[in-house]
C-alpha cells in the first residue's frame, strides 16, 4: 500500500485485511482497513497503528520508507485506543526502536502492561491537555470513552483541523490507495461505504451508542475540517457528512429508526415459513420497505445492520425443544446485547406438542430491557389455518401503520 498525503504536514498509512472475521465474529466480504496517521512538526507523531497479523506491521514498515521516515524519527505513539486491531504492532515496532514514547490515556496504560508489558516511556494525557510538536502543530486530546474501549480518546491536530477519533465515524470496507477520501471516490462509492459504515456501527460500535452520542457532540464542539478515522474513508471534503451519518445512527439505538421493517424467520418444516410472504406483502402493501432474512442462513451481522436500521421487526421461528427455535434465540440476543431498543414487533409461529417459543422471546426481551412492543402473536398448532394465514397478514400490516405513525411522530 502507499502513503497519502491528507493535507499539509498528515499522512495518512494504511494495511487492507480480507478473508477473516473481525473480532473474530463479523464477516467483512469486503475487508476492511486499518489507517495510521504520521503527523510532522519538528517532531513527528505516529496516531493509531495497526494489527500484528502476518505481515500487516510490515505494511506498515514499509510506508515509512515510502516517506522517508525512519523509526528512530518518530518521537511520540499516540494511542488513542488500545484494542489490537490498532495496538498490536507495538511488539514489532519496539524491536526496531525501544525508546519512543507514548501518548495515551491513564486507562490505556494498564492494557499496555497487560497486553505488550510495556510500562515505561508513557506519557499520560487526558482531555484537554495538548503536546507540542514543534512549528505550529500542536495536538488536542479529548476522552471519548466507550467508543469503542474505556481507555479511548481522540487527537485533534489544531494546525489543520484534522480529527483522528480512532473507531468512531469509521467503516468496514477495504480502501483503495488511489481513493481513500471522501473526495476521491464516487458518489456511489460513498454510498458502499456508509452502508458499510451502518453495519460497522450496529456490529462493533452499537452497544455504545450513549458515548458515541456523546463524541459526537464532543467533536462537533471542535473546529474539524477532516476527519481521519482509524478504519474506513478520510473525509475531508464533506466531513458533517459521516458526523450527520453517525449522530442518526446512535439515535437509532433508542428508535425510531428508518421507515423499514426487517422480517426475521426460521422453519423447519415449512410451517412457520407458510406465514412469511404474506406477512412481507401486508407491509409492502402499506408502503414501507422490507428487509427479509432467514435464519440461519444469515449471519446475524447483516441482520444486526438492517434490525439497527428498522423501526420495525417481524420474527417468525417455530418452538424448538420447548424453546424458541435455536438460530433466532442467537439472533436475538445479539440484538439484546447491542442495545437495539424499542422496535415495534410482531411474532408468529408453529408450535407441536407444546410451545415454549414465546415464553423465551418475552425472556430476551425482559433481559436486555429492549423495550419492543409487540402486537398480539400468532401461534398454531403444526401447520397454520387459512384464518392464521389472515391474521398475520392484518398483523403485518397493522404493525407497518404503527412503523409510520412513530417514524412520522418523531420526524
Ligand atoms: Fe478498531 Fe475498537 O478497534
Amino acid at each position: 500500500m502507499k502513503t497519502t498525503e491528507v493535507t499539509d504536514g498528515v499522512w495518512r498509512l494504511s494495511a487492507n485485511i480480507h478473508d477473516i472475521l473481525f473480532e473474530a465474529m463479523w464477516p467483512i466480504p469486503h475487508g476492511f482497513s486499518m489507517n495510521s496517521y504520521i503527523v510532522k512538526g519538528e517532531k513527528v507523531a505516529i496516531i493509531d497503528g495497526v494489527c500484528d497479523w502476518d505481515g500487516v506491521p510490515e505494511t506498515l514498515f514499509d510506508q515509512f520508507d515510502q516517506m522517508n521516515v525512519k523509526p528512530e524519527e518518530i518521537d511520540y505513539v499516540i494511542i488513542n485506543h488500545m484494542e489490537p486491531d490498532h495496538s498490536g504492532w507495538l511488539k514489532d515496532f519496539k524491536k526496531i526502536r525501544s525508546d519512543f514514547t507514548i501518548v495515551t490515556t491513564k486507562k490505556a496504560k494498564e492494557l499496555l502492561e497487560a497486553f505488550f508489558q510495556i510500562d515505561n516511556n508513557i506519557q499520560i494525557v487526558a482531555s484537554g491537555d495538548t503536546l507540542d510538536l514543534g512549528d505550529g502543530r500542536v495536538l488536542a486530546f479529548e476522552e471519548i470513552p466507550n467508543v469503542h474501549w474505556p481507555e479511548t480518546m481522540a487527537t485533534f491536530d489544531t494546525k489543520s483541523g484534522t480529527l483522528f477519533p480512532c473507531d468512531a465515524f469509521g467503516s468496514f470496507g477495504a480502501i483503495s490507495d488511489d481513493a481513500p477520501f471522501d473526495d476521491s471516490v464516487s458518489e456511489e462509492d460513498l454510498a458502499f461505504f456508509e452502508h458499510e459504515a451502518t453495519r460497522y456501527y450496529a456490529n462493533i460500535v452499537g452497544a455504545y451508542s450513549a458515548p458515541a452520542k456523546k463524541a459526537v457532540i464532543k467533536t462537533e464542539s471542535l473546529p474539524v475540517k477532516i476527519i481521519a478515522p482509524g478504519h474506513g474513508l478520510v473525509w475531508r471534503k464533506d466531513p458533517q457528512r459521516i458526523i450527520d451519518d453517525y449522530k442518526r445512527y446512535a439515535a437509532y439505538s433508542k428508535g425510531p429508526a428508518k421507515e423499514e421493517i426487517t422480517v426475521i424467520w426460521g422453519s423447519m418444516y415449512g410451517n412457520t415459513e407458510q406465514g412469511v410472504e404474506p406477512v412481507v406483502e401486508a407491509i409492502k402493501g402499506e408502503g414501507v420497505k422490507v428487509n427479509v432474512h432467514r435464519v440461519p442462513d444469515t449471519h446475524y451481522s447483516y441482520i444486526l445492520r438492517d434490525v439497527w436500521n428498522s423501526s420495525g421487526v417481524v420474527v417468525a421461528m417455530p418452538t424448538y425443544e420447548y424453546k424458541m427455535f435455536s438460530p433466532m434465540a442467537v439472533a436475538l440476543d445479539e440484538f439484546g446485547r447491542k442495545k437495539a431498543f424499542n422496535r415495534r414487533a410482531f411474532r408468529f409461529g408453529s408450535y407441536g406438542w407444546s410451545g415454549g417459543a414465546q415464553k423465551e422471546l418475552d425472556e430476551i426481551i425482559a433481559k436486555y430491557k429492549m423495550g419492543w412492543e409487540f402486537l398480539e402473536p400468532v401461534e398454531f398448532k403444526g401447520a397454520p389455518s387459512e384464518a392464521d394465514i389472515e391474521t398475520i397478514r392484518r398483523r403485518g400490516a397493522e404493525l407497518a401503520v404503527a412503523v409510520k405513525a412513530w417514524v412520522s411522530a418523531e420526524a
